[in-house]
């Protein structure tokens, strides 16, 4: 047998930890691995293909990003090619791909990614090409799966961000504002703000309204506490609004979200009066080394995906469904986002604990 591995969209502390144990795994069944390089471009010529092997794996759980590099850019059914006139456009090289893994002997292909990966895993399947995924987000936003390897990791980078600024903010008397990464999911803020004592949390299921935020921190002025902590997601939408957009994304990437937080944040100071600083964590939320759950995780996804392999499991994702590890067919997958239900309870929780969501 010989499979290959690749690595799709933004990265998530966790991933090298999942290449290691799908190679381990493989390895010990006396199968032939492969790691693609920048998601599926290697398999297009752009990189290459290099084999992988226990030597190639060893130490490698610790250590953030991917040892096979990533891109958000590279769909083999939407390949970005630039034109003479220096405008972009956009090819299916789907066939090629097919064709070069077959000469290279691959069997199977493992595709770690979230929902972007798992499409071109449908796409690539309904073209006979044999995949396993492993779902991969810091942004916890991929269905079916309880969570995903990285978002451990995330929390607990903002939720550190949020304790330090904690004590800054009670210095100055001010409102600090923290943005994090959630384009339309807001997991991250939800559980860093709860777990790292936030005042209010805005994420993009739930429209806030400048002036609800303002008036939790008012009454917490009037009640002696003079600082504030906001946690406001990047995707998240003021009532009848749209998400901050910044910066313009490349061909083939999804547009960039961002800016909320230095919006919001002079739009506060105006309405209170109080000083108030803004920062974007941005993606320090997806570097450096996996949390310990992340590397679990990680390794147990790994380890099951090659056993999927073993069972056939084509077109499937393997998923966290506590305590058991199961996997789930893509189209299941894919039939619906995964977002931040307003009823569950961690919601609930945050808002008997007196945490405001900028909607009451
Ligand atoms: O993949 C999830 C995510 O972390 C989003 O929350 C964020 O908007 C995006 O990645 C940013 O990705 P990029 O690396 O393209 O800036």
């Amino acid at each position: 047998m010989r499979i290959a591995i690749s690595t799709g969209g933004g990265d998530a502390p966790g991933l090298n930890a999942v290449i290691r144990a799908a190679v381990l795994s493989a390895r010990s069944r006396g199968w032939d691995v492969l790691g693609i390089k920048r998601g599926f471009a290697g398999l297009l010529g752009e990189d290459e293909v290099v084999p992988l092997t226990e030597a190639s794996v060893r130490g490698i759980a610790s250590l953030g990003g991917t040892i096979l590099r990533t891109t958000n850019r590279g769909s083999p059914f939407a390949y970005p090619v630039p034109r003479p006139d220096g405008s972009w456009t956009q090819v299916d090289r789907s066939d090629e791909l097919v064709e070069n893994a077959r000469n290279l002997g691959i069997e199977a292909i493992i595709s770690i990614g979230g929902d972007g990966s798992l499409k071109i895993a449908q796409q690539l399947g309904a073209k006979g090409v044999r995949v396993v995924c492993v779902p991969k987000t810091i942004d916890n936003d991929v269905s079916c799966t309880i969570t995903t390897f990285g978002f451990d990791t995330a929390v607990t980078t903002a939720m550190e961000a949020l304790d330090k600024l904690h004590t800054t903010a009670e210095s100055h008397d001010r409102v600090m504002v923290l943005e994090v990464m959630g384009r339309d999911a807001g997991f991250i803020a939800l559980h860093a703000g709860v777990a790292g004592d936030a005042d209010v949390i805005l994420i993009p299921e739930i429209e806030w309204e400048l002036d609800k935020v303002c008036e939790k921190i008012q009454d917490r002025d009037a009640s002696g506490k003079r600082f504030s902590i906001v946690v406001v997601a990047e995707g998240a939408r003021p009532k009848g609004g749209e998400a901050s957009i910044i910066g313009e994304s490349l061909p083939g990437q999804d547009r960039r979200v961002g800016g909320i937080a230095e919006r919001l944040g002079v739009s506060i100071q105006q309405r209170t009066g109080k000083e108030t600083r803004s920062l974007v964590l941005g993606h320090l939320q997806r570097g450096g080394s996996p949390t310990g759950y992340d590397r679990l995780l990680a390794t147990r996804f790994g380890a099951a995906a090659v056993q999927a392999i073993a069972d056939r499991k084509w077109g499937h994702m393997v998923a966290l469904q506590s305590p058991h590890l199961v996997t789930v067919p893509i189209e299941e997958v894919l039939r619906e986002p995964k977002r931040v239900d307003p009823e569950h309870d961690i919601v609930q929780t945050a808002r008997r604990i007196g945490i405001s969501f900028g909607d009451r």
